[in-house]
Formats: C-alpha cells, structure tokens, sequence
C-alpha cells in the first residue's frame, strides 16, 4: 500500500471549508492508503514560540475535530510531530544539505513574512520551515501529500531535498512524493471571502444549530436584490455558493427561483440552514460522545504517536547507515 502523509498546524477550531475541503478527502484516503495524519505542533511553534500555551488546546480540539468527522484512528495513524522526535534528527540532517537560497527564494515564506508583520519571523526556524516540512514526509518515505495551493512549493523543496540527498549519498532511498491538491473547497464565508479564522467570517463543526441559523441569516447575498420579487444574480451571493454544496439537485430550482424573484433571501437562507444543520447534526453527535470520554483521545495519541515513533525509526536508521552517522 502506498504510504501518504499530511499534517495540519494546532492553531483553532476547524470550520466547513476545512471540513468540505481538507478532512474529506483525509476520509478518502484512509481507506485506499496508508496514511499518517499529524498534528504539526512544532510548525505551530514557528509562528506562535512567544505565545505556545494555546498549542496543547489546540492540538487536543484538533484531535477531537478529526474524530467527529469520521477519521478512523483505526485505518490511519494520527499522531502528534512533536511526539515523534525523530522528525527532529532528519530536520537537522537535512539543514545541512540544504542551500539557503532554496529557502529565501520560496515564495510561501515572503508571503508569510509579509502578511504577518506584527510578528518576528526573522528567525533561523522560521526560515527552515520547508526544511522541517520535507523531514515530516520523507521519514515515513510517503508516496503521497494532500496539500492546498499554498503548500505546493513546500512540496517541490521536499522533493529537491530528497533528491540532493540520493545525489550526495548515492542512493536512491528516498522517494520523491507527489501532491494531490485538495479541490478547494467552493465554500466562501460569511461575508464572501475565503473562509478562514482570521476574517471571523467561519461556521464552525462545533457551532450549534442555533448559531449555524444566526450566522447564516447574516450572509452576504445579491446587493441588487433588496426586495423578495427583484431578480437576483446566484453567481456573487455566498448563500447560493453554499447551496452549490449542499442542495443536490434542489440548486437548480434555487438559481431560478432566485433569478425570477420567486423566492426571497431569507426563504432561501432557511431552507440552507436545515442543509447545513443536517450535515453537522451527526458530527456534534460524534464529538458529544468523545467529550464524554476525554481520557479516551490521550490513549490515542499515545497510540498514534507509537505506530508513528516505529515507522519513522526505521527510516531514521536507514538514513543514519547512508549518511555514516550509525
Ligand atoms: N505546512 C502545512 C500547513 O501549514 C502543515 C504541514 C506540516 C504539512 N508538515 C506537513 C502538510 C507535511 C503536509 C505534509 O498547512
């Protein structure tokens, strides 16, 4: 079986872009390969090292968020990178191969650096990110990485690493792992951006139904259509956006209605609040029961991290024997 591994950082609640988006197809894969999801604490910690007291929160919720959506501790291995800290000794090794041009040209890290000026990212870590990101991947030797857009030249400096080492060591251990891009999901937020935590425009899988109601009541819709009977133009309203997702065959009848001024906003936001509510009913019923047993997510990470720990040291022992470090 082929071996995929994806990682996601500790740093807040997961919401329905994510869940249509990056958990599904983690529920895909769990079944065709095998998989190792992580929780990339130490990531987390290249943003946040001067404020690391949420990141234990975090990582627990994320566990949790997994869980309820169907991510089977019993199909992949779910585990903590910290956990494991050979990620660390390959992290190193790899810092030594790797040119700093390769990091200061990736395209990621000035982006980053611009967007969250309010922090010092002028660090040695912060840099090394990718470098960290390709230890995650190449020590479980994993064929295949689910990642966003933005991820991708992270992927493409993990494969010239694997590469610069095969060259320098004559080898050919490592593989060179591939992408699969997850679909992005069509989901926007509340007020028509990207979805996303920082914008506070994001329905959470631990919202409640009654705050799925509110929050979508205030969705952005059509600005040209103000009364029930104008026509309305789906293409720029979030709420048919959420319909394209989440109404089947029904989006069809919503676009025309819409269009002739048959059905008003606030029609057509209750009938998507039932969609919405129905599709994250049986998750919060999951997530219920796991809360009831909280002492059963640390035995699974401590399981997780062990499957883990096995797998990686066996690659960590190749890779000491390649380089001469045995
Ligand atoms: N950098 C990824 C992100 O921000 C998280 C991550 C860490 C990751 N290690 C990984 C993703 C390895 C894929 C593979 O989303």
């Amino acid at each position: 079986m082929q071996k995929v591994l994806s990682g996601m950082r500790p740093t807040g609640k997961l919401h329905l872009g994510h869940l249509e988006g990056v958990l599904k197809s983690y529920i895909e894969m769990q079944e065709q390969y095998q998989c190792f999801f992580m929780v990339a604490d130490w990531h987390a910690m290249t943003t946040t090292y001067e404020n690391p007291e949420d990141i234990h929160g975090n990582t627990i919720e994320l566990f949790k968020d997994w869980l309820s959506v169907g991510i089977d501790p019993e199909k992949a291995t779910l585990f903590v990178q910290s956990a494991v800290k050979a990620h660390a000794e390959l992290f190193l090794l790899f810092s030594f191969i790797t040119p700093v041009p390769w990091l200061e040209r990736n395209p990621t890290y000035k982006e980053q650096k611009q967007e969250l000026k309010d922090k010092d990212l002028s660090t040695f870590g912060f840099l090394g990110y990718p470098v960290l990101q390709a230890a995650d991947i190449l020590i479980y030797n994993a064929e295949k990485v689910p990642i966003g857009e933005d991820q991708r030249p992270h992927l493409e400096l993990t494969r010239e690493i694997a590469r610069r080492f095969n060259f320098l060591y004559k080898t050919d251990f490592f593989k060179e792992p591939k992408e699969i891009l997850t679909k992005f999901p069509k989901l926007p937020g509340l007020d028509n951006r990207k979805m996303s935590k920082s914008y506070n425009n994001a329905i959470y899988l631990t919202d409640d139904a009654k705050t799925v109601n509110d929050k979508t009541m205030t969705m952005y819709t059509d600005p040209l259509k103000i009364k029930k009977d104008d026509s309305g133009h789906p293409e720029g309203c979030a709420v048919y956006a959420f319909h394209k997702v989440y109404s089947g065959a029904e989006e069809q009848e919503i676009m025309a209605r819409c269009c002739k001024g048959e059905m008003g906003c606030v029609e057509c936001k209750k009938n998507l609040i039932v969609k919405i509510n129905a599709r994250l009913e049986p998750i919060r019923q999951k997530r219920a029961e796991i809360d009831k047993n909280p002492a059963v997510i640390e035995t699974l990470i401590k399981r997780g991290n062990e499957k883990a720990l096995v797998e990686a040291s066996k690659i960590m022992s190749e890779v000491r024997k390649i380089m001469r470090l045995d």
